[in-house]
């Protein structure tokens, strides 16, 4: 199968560009290094300065070695001139958003556009002398080398972001960079699963696997791979009475219907509560929940006997990220993950989704007869509904939350409005206030609702609910949820917020 690698400048970019490579049948990995595997590489685009001591590099005299063809973007745009000898610097103005590119549509990189493009820009360095042996390909009223190209040699820089949806013919100009390559486009889906379940097979065999699961889509899915590989895997789902309204029941339903052994359902529910009982510091009540849950599942898995192998719901992003840990230093939340599980139990890890995207778990989820209502859910966090009950937790106020989410969602989804966003979620504020209810006085909690579009959540945009969606939500949750009076709608994006509450 032919590679492309991808050199990570920058987080969230670098994802998305492999992605969209993926997405034009051409198998795409996250490196740092050059190897012999790739057939050409995507120089990703970052936050840094080429002027910076500090910011990315690649490695030394990488252009001398390489022979493959290069295409930069941003900031790999800039360092592809910078490394033959052109000139990077400041420019006279932050160019951002929107912009129409004058483009060369000769350029093979250009093929099929039309010669002004909308492409999307965030840069304010900007490529000053463009080095020997390159020609412009592309420019915009601010930025002068918005592209370039050296055919010979196949290397060309990209000032704008393909890979960003606002421009328009991105896929296009990454499909026709794939033409430039000539490579196979032989990355699906489908052969996916079939190499994963023989390797998972091979791999296995006969030892004993041991998951957690905790209802969400990527534990779910890599549940349905053990089982269609006939590992013998068996499963612990705990019931931390956190989850949303009728969870259990629908991940035991799936298990169900699709005929997968060895679901151990625990009820945990009051050892959850007792435990986070007081408690309202919320970095205290993720590590209660994280520990607990490891306790617990430890247990669990000692009655069964002995285990080889832990399974694990671990994704592509989740690897690279914790294969950085420099760049996330700054503690925000300690995120609990089912993955995030025991390394006194001394097992191997079983990661069957390692190598995928969020989008392509959903369609290997879809592919192996999970339903779409299930693969397409918003993310969820570990600690479930304990972060989006500010403070201390109790039975009176799960109950409230869970009832608010379930009218929430449903009505999201009736307005045909979920699959747009990212995530949306009730929050319960625990602050009185005064309201009137058939000429009564009330005097009851508040519920924040949250809705964000986002493309990875490291930033997130508070959605535009419309007004009688917002209005319906708020009628629903005020009438039918005991409890509240008052329903408030939150307009922070992240940053400054984060996308939950604690
Ligand atoms: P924040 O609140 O940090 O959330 O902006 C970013 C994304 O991560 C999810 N999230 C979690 N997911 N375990 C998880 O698996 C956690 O502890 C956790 N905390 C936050 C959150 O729902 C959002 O999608």
């Amino acid at each position: 199968m032919d590679k492309i690698g991808i050199f990570d400048f920058g987080g969230q970019y670098c994802h998305l560009i492999a992605r969209r490579i993926r997405e034009l049948g051409v198998y795409s990995e996250i490196i740092y290094k050059p190897s012999e595997e790739y057939v050409a590489y995507i120089l990703s685009g970052g936050p840094g300065t080429l002027t910076d001591s500090e910011s990315p590099k690649l490695p030394e005299n990488f252009f001398e070695k390489i022979n493959v063809p290069i295409l930069g973007i941003c900031y790999g745009h800039q360092m592809i001139a910078q490394s033959f000898g052109g000139e990077v610097g400041r420019g006279k103005e932050r160019e951002y958003g929107k912009k129409i590119a004058t483009i060369k549509t000769d350029s093979p990189l250009f093929k099929g556009l039309t010669n002004n493009e909308q492409v999307w820009m965030s840069h304010f360095d900007e490529i000053k002398k463009i080095p020997k042996g390159f020609e412009v390909i592309a420019q915009t009223d601010i930025c002068k080398i918005a592209a370039f190209q050296n055919l010979e040699r196949k290397i060309f820089g990209i000032q704008f972001h393909p890979e960003v949806k606002h421009t328009i013919n991105g896929l296009k100009i990454l499909d026709n960079f794939l033409d430039i390559v000539g490579c196979r486009r032989t990355y699906n889906l489908e052969d996916w699963v079939n190499k994963k379940i023989t390797e998972l097979k091979r791999e296995i065999g006969d030892n004993k696997v041991i998951m957690a699961c905790s209802g969400g889509v990527d534990s779910t899915v890599a549940a349905v791979l053990l089982a269609k590989a006939g590992i013998n895997a068996h499963f612990i789902y705990v019931d931390t009475g956190l989850m949303r309204l009728n969870e259990t029941e629908e991940v035991k339903g799936i298990f169900s219907e699709l005929n997968i052994p060895n679901l151990h359902v625990i009820n945990a529910e009051e050892r959850f509560l007792t435990t986070l009982s007081g408690i309202s510091v919320p970095e205290k009540k993720r590590k209660i929940i994280g520990h607990l849950f490891i306790e617990i599942f430890e247990e669990e898995a000692k009655k069964l006997g002995e285990f080889d192998y832990l399974g694990q719901g671990t994704i592509y992003p989740d690897r690279i990220e914790s294969a950085q840990p420099s760049k996330h230093a700054t503690v925000i939340k300690s995120h609990h993950n089912v993955g995030g599980l025991p390394e006194k139990m001394n097992l191997k890890l079983c990661e069957p989704l390692a190598d995928l995207y969020k989008d392509e778990v959903r369609k290997v989820g879809k592919m192996l007869g999970l339903p779409e209502k299930f693969t397409g859910r918003h993310p969820f966090p570990g600690p479930a509904l304990a972060i989006r009950i500010l403070g201390e937790i109790d039975k009176e106020k799960i109950e409230i939350l869970k009832k608010a989410d379930a009218i929430v969602t449903n009505i999201i989804r009736n307005h045909g409005l979920y699959e747009q966003l990212w995530q949306v979620f009730p929050a319960l504020i625990p602050v009185k206030s005064v309201g009137v209810m058939g000429d009564e006085r009330t005097y009851e909690w508040m519920i924040a609702i949250r809705a964000v579009e986002s493309i990875d959540a490291m930033t997130a945009d508070w959605a535009k609910l419309p007004y009688d969606v917002l209005e319906e939500i708020s009628n629903q949750i005020i009438n039918k949820v005991k409890g509240v009076n008052r329903v408030l709608f939150d307009i922070t994006s992240k940053p400054p917020g984060t996308i939950e509450y604690e």
